[in-house]
């Protein structure tokens, strides 16, 4: 989601104008709906609309907003609640409504508070976790008469991940916001200052900008911004300049969405991965809404996708047979479509589809329904077609992602379909159900360990500028290491129009060995020396036989695998994780490879030549 907040010294047009540019500029961050909320005299007035900035616009021009000085705006992308007039932002707070806040993130517990706050009385008018912060922040107003304070005490009963911006009738002049997991940074104008998810936010008023640290308040004067920590300690932004212009600040300072995108990714996991364990770990998936015994009678998944969404299909199939003991099978959403599937009421039928347009899966998912299987989609478009036709959706929260080659969002699916296999592994109580929680736990590392990855990739970049002119490029890998060897080809061929194919390892010897000749460039993603099955040393063997042959080899493989460096040209390091989540790792160097090359080859790299964001033809 996007956010801006403003105060200023007049009461003229400028705020909502400040406020409405601003989200335009943020309208990449997500784009279901949008809203604004205006401080005028003791009132606040709010608009809001689902549907594109542009809605909201019109409903604007057609009423008379008051002159005020003080603005907030939101644009969003959906997570709790779908994309209606009464979901957007703002949400207001107190029996008057004389408090409106606007939030990114997801408040994980809002399910208890919410239960909390009906005993009490209070009437809710949305489904969002946001209106809970909302009612509780007008309670804590009207307790203390302070909005920062207010504030203070509601974001310590939070959990989960949160910017929140909040402004009220009897404080007129304020704008306070919180940040916790979620960003957040001020802008200082002259006797005008703004907050913004990011500075581009206000980037056509002020370079100057301050950042903040995690779990900390910042509430705005037209005069001044005062920071405080969580726990009531004064505190101190970190002041710094902007460098960047507009249309590069959409990109986060990024040259392009799909590098923006690439190091977004921790974020991807780490907010798929949110509000799905109770406290005590275990998964909680309320939101698919299916009977718990039609999904403990599942006696066959079948997923279906297309492209990247297809690979982190094939990731799946791995991890959900190997923890439930139910087959999976990964047919193509066109295959599927026209041959004749066995289904069955008893089969779970899972589409992924990061747009929820893609038309090859949308007939699939319909023609799935019409043989009777249970549907569940995963998705990161709220409200979009496939969601809606399936019976349930397990939303993926990548954020709105904007190069047609996918990257965050294939990390994002491939997540969700964890938690998809781990929580029917928990529902048919198999003894993988006791593992459950121990994956869930190791999922929570992988963000801070993609952080990490992103840290080391100089030399990649390096070897995808001096391979400019390479005319073909294989990817081999083996069990959960396939389909990534597949994706790092996908990768390759629609960003950068190189000829690049992804075989599993073993089946080089039946074949594509043959294609190896000198100088022939091959990446190999080598499973961790803990793989079962000694799988290991089996990709081990596999490079030196292309190497023997004059392949030149470009090695993924973990920190501490000394095992591969006599056959490996290069040796690509990624962290240490168990080896059925180790694709959330080793596709990084391959798209980060992918986008340098196509860089290197001076092509568009957000747009390539023939494709789309989402096809959304048969
Ligand atoms: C198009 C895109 C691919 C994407 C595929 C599936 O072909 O170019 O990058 O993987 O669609 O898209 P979906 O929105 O269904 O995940």
């Amino acid at each position: 989601c996007g956010i801006v907040g403003y105060v200023g010294p007049d009461t003229g047009a400028r705020p909502l104008d400040v406020v409405m540019e601003g989200l335009a500029r943020l309208e990449y961050r997500g784009y279901d709906s949008a809203g604004v909320a205006l401080v005028a005299g003791d009132k606040v007035f709010t608009q809001k609309r689902a549907g594109k900035l542009e809605n909201l616009r019109s409903a604007l021009e057609g009423e008379s907003v008051p002159a005020a000085a003080t603005a907030i705006g939101h644009t969003r992308w959906a997570t709790h609640g779908g994309p209606t007039d009464e979901n957007a932002h703002p949400h207001r707070g107190g029996r008057d409504g004389k408090l409106a806040v606007v939030h990114n993130g997801i408040v994980e517990n809002f399910h208890a508070l919410k239960q909390e706050l009906l005993a009490q009385g209070v009437e809710f008018t949305s489904e969002t976790d946001t209106e809970v912060a909302a009612q509780l922040l007008a309670a804590a107003f009207d307790e203390s008469g302070d909005l920062t304070e207010a504030m203070r005490s509601v974001v310590n009963r939070l959990e989960g991940a949160f910017t929140l911006l909040a402004v009220h009738a009897d404080a007129p002049d304020t704008v306070v916001a919180a940040r916790r997991n979620s960003p957040l940074v001020v802008g200082l104008g002259e006797g005008e200052n703004f907050l913004g998810s990011d500075v581009a936010a206000f980037i056509g008023y002020t370079k100057q900008a301050v950042e903040l640290d995690q779990d900390q308040i910042v509430t705005i004067t037209p005069s001044s911004h005062t920071v405080m920590n969580f726990d009531g300690t004064p505190a101190e932004g970190k002041p710094y300049e902007v460098t960047w212009d507009a249309a590069a600040a959409e990109k986060g300072g990024y040259d392009t969405f799909m590098e923006k995108e690439i190091n977004d990714q921790p974020h991807a996991v780490g907010d798929t991965l949110l509000g799905r364990t109770d406290a005590e770990g275990r998964l909680v998936l309320d939101e698919l809404r299916i009977d718990e015994d039609k999904l403990k009678q599942v006696d066959r998944i079948t997923i279906v996708a297309c492209g990247t969404a297809a690979y982190a299909g094939m990731v799946a199939k791995y991890a959900i047979e190997h923890w439930t003991r139910i087959p999976v099978e990964v047919s193509l959403a066109h295959e599927f479509r026209y041959c004749d599937p066995i289904v069955s009421e008893r089969t779970l039928v899972v589409s992924i589809s990061q747009s929820g347009e893609t038309a090859d899966t949308a007939m699939a998912v319909r023609h799935a329904r019409s043989l009777g299987a249970l549907t569940v989609s995963v998705c990161n478009t709220h409200g979009a077609t496939i969601p809606r036709e399936s019976d349930a959706v397990l939303y993926t929260h990548a954020g709105p992602e904007i190069a047609v080659a996918s990257t965050k969002a294939f990390l994002a699916q491939i997540t969700a379909c964890y938690v998809l296999g781990l929580y029917l592994a928990q529902l048919r109580g198999q003894t993988y159900a006791d593992d459950a929680k121990a994956v869930m736990a190791e999922l929570h590392e992988v963000p801070a360990k993609i952080e990490a990855l992103l840290g080391t990739m100089g030399r990649v970049e390096e070897i995808a500028r001096f391979m400019a002119d390479t005319r073909s490029v294989l990817f081999l890998g083996r069990n959960v290491g396939y389909p990534i060897a597949m994706e790092g080809a996908l990768k390759l061929k629609e960003l950068a129009y190189i000829h690049a194919e992804g075989f599993a390892a073993g089946e080089l010897k039946h074949g594509p060995i043959a294609l190896i000749e000198p100088g022939q460039p091959v990446f190999i993603v080598v499973p961790g020396p803990d793989t079962p099955n000694d799988l290991h040393k089996k990709v081990v063997s596999n490079i030196q036989e292309i190497r023997a042959r004059g392949a030149r080899t470009l090695v993924i493989a973990q920190e501490g695998d000394d095992e591969v460096l006599p056959f490996a040209d290069e040796v690509i390091r990624v962290p240490h994780t168990s080896p059925l989540l180790q694709p959330l790792l080793t596709v990084v160097p391959l798209q980060v490879f992918a986008l340098h090359l196509s860089t290197a080859k001076g092509l568009d790299v957000d747009q390539p030549r023939n494709l789309a964001k989402s096809v959304t033809v048969e």
